[in-house]
């Protein structure tokens, strides 16, 4: 049974990846989980500095998901070289490093710093966290996108993944920018702008007033996105949003994702990638399926 799938030029054994910010720098979950079953871990995105984060309280459960309003808290991208990197190096599973930024120099600078060091397998350009206080998101314009990925692209030849917001009118147009922009992969989605209110103080729950919402509820319209753009570019999908079990999964793979991200599940279970790849396994087993590539795509 073949699991194994590329995006760019990184080979992962399994189609699951960890996504950013559920799953910390992976290093944390070491004696808790079984990283052969998932194919790479995202870190949380790194900004040059490093940051506190958004005020609290920074997460709060709904129905059927959570409102984060994290706001990239990180140790910075040399706090993370000294600190993170050595530890996840030994890992038994790929590292994608998702970088953010405030200004393309900024991302830039976090790549060049990155480019060289062995451990950081490729990297996830996050445009698109939605809890920054930012009047647009980079990946909210198609030209600003392309600009920026055509950009850090020249910099490196490691695997360049693009994360996207599903915050658009028409998010083919953003993954076009980003293929045209010279990425890997695009990776949708990001976390859906939401806030909640607490009626008996009359104010919002969240120290930042909103935040991006995730989890089980957005599935359907992750589903769709992912669908779409998978579609409409050439380049892999890292599909997710709302996965919680195999089936989850194995629809966003027939949707068009090459690989599927874990998020909000990863705060409730952080083994999810391991009963997730278990169900993917008997699924496939099932339906006399002995390659996962062979479904990709077939909505
Ligand atoms: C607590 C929390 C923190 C997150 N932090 C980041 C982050 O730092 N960078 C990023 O690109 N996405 C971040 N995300 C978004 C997730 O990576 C994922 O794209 C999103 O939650 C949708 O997937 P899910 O429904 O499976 O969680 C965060 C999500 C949560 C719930």
């Amino acid at each position: 049974m073949k699991l194994s799938i590329k995006l760019g030029k990184l080979e992962l054994d399994s189609p699951i990846i960890c996504a950013s910010g559920t799953f910390g720098f992976g290093e944390e979950l070491r004696g808790l989980v079984d990283f052969k079953a998932i194919g790479a871990i995202t870190t949380k995105t790194l900004t040059l500095d490093s940051r506190k984060g958004n005020p609290p309280p920074r997460i709060y459960e709904t129905d059927g998901g959570v409102i984060n309003s994290v706001g990239m808290e990180n140790p910075g991208v040399e706090g993370f070289i000294k600190h993170k990197l050595p530890l996840i190096s030994k890992l038994k599973t790929k590292c994608i490093v998702s970088v953010g930024g405030f200004s393309n120099k900024e991302y830039e600078e976090i790549i060049r710093k990155l480019v060289e060091l062995n451990g950081v397998d490729a990297f996830e350009i996050n445009l698109s966290c939605p809890n920054l206080k930012l009047k647009k998101l980079v990946s909210q314009n198609s030209k600003a996108t392309y600009t920026l990925v055509k950009l850090l692209r020249k910099l490196t030849k490691k695997s360049l993944f693009v994360k996207i917001t599903p915050e658009v009118t028409d998010i083919v147009q953003i993954a076009k920018a980003v293929e045209d922009g010279g990425a890997d992969a695009v990776s949708l989605v990001n976390t859906y702008f939401s806030m909640a209110i607490d009626i008996e103080s009359q104010k919002p729950i969240l120290g930042n007033v909103y935040g991006g919402y995730s989890g089980r509820a957005v599935k359907p319209m992750s589903l769709y996105k992912v669908w779409k753009v998978a579609q409409n570019v050439n380049i892999p999908v890292i599909g997710g949003g709302g996965i919680e079990n195999f089936s989850d999964a194995i629809e966003f793979i027939l949707a068009g994702a090459t690989a599927v991200s874990l998020g909000t599940v990863n705060l409730v279970d952080p083994d999810s990638s391991k009963t997730v790849l278990i169900g993917i396994k008997e699924y496939m087993k099932k339906k006399k399926i002995t390659d996962i590539n062979d479904i990709r795509g077939l909505v």
